[in-house]
């Protein structure tokens, strides 16, 4: 019995990676219309956000190899489309916007790195680089706060 219980795990293990996943996307970029472009955030906010949060929110997913086994696949890829839908760095404009008016979504930004809500937990298991030092939140919140409104 414990046998086969024990020759069931890789069939099962094995069985699971036919269960579809959401694809492993990166659309194309319009560089007119990404965060960097239309905001021109200073290089050290532009660099901690791609750093930090562009896995998640941008459409230059460095997917790593765990994302092409399941059931580790299912939970990276879910946090990057449900990431890609609540913030998105490279598709700041919506197509055919020309001018950015979503204030609030630099006000979820400023709110998300001060109260360390993101990176989404777990995340800087994996990416060490990922960790944000209170400078870094601070500075970003910051920025965030003085860009609302578009430039003064
Ligand atoms: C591992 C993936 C991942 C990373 C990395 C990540 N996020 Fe997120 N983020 C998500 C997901 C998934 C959501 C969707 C809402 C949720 O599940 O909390 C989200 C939601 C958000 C929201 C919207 C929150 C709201 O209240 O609607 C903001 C703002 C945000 N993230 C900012 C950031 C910032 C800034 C960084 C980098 C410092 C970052 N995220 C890094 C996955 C991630």
């Amino acid at each position: 019995m414990k046998k086969k219980l024990l020759l069931a795990i890789p069939v099962v293990a094995v069985a699971i990676q036919l269960i579809p996943a959401p694809a492993k996307t990166n659309p194309p970029i319009d560089p007119a219309r990404t965060f960097a472009t239309v905001m021109k955030p200073p290089p050290d906010v532009q660099a901690v956000l791609q750093r930090a949060c562009a896995d998640c929110h941008s459409n230059e997913t460095k997917w790593p190899w765990y994302a092409d086994i399941a059931p580790i696949s299912w939970p990276v890829r879910k946090h990057v489309v449900d990431g890609r839908k609540h913030l998105n760095l490279s598709e700041w404009l919506k197509p055919g916007e020309t001018k950015f008016s979503d204030w609030s979504q630099l006000e979820d930004i400023g709110k998300a790195v001060l109260d360390k809500s993101m990176p989404l937990y777990g995340y800087d298991w994996m990416h060490a680089e990922a960790k944000l030092t209170a400078v870094e939140r601070e500075a970003i919140a910051k920025w965030a706060d003085s860009a609302i409104g578009g430039p003064k």
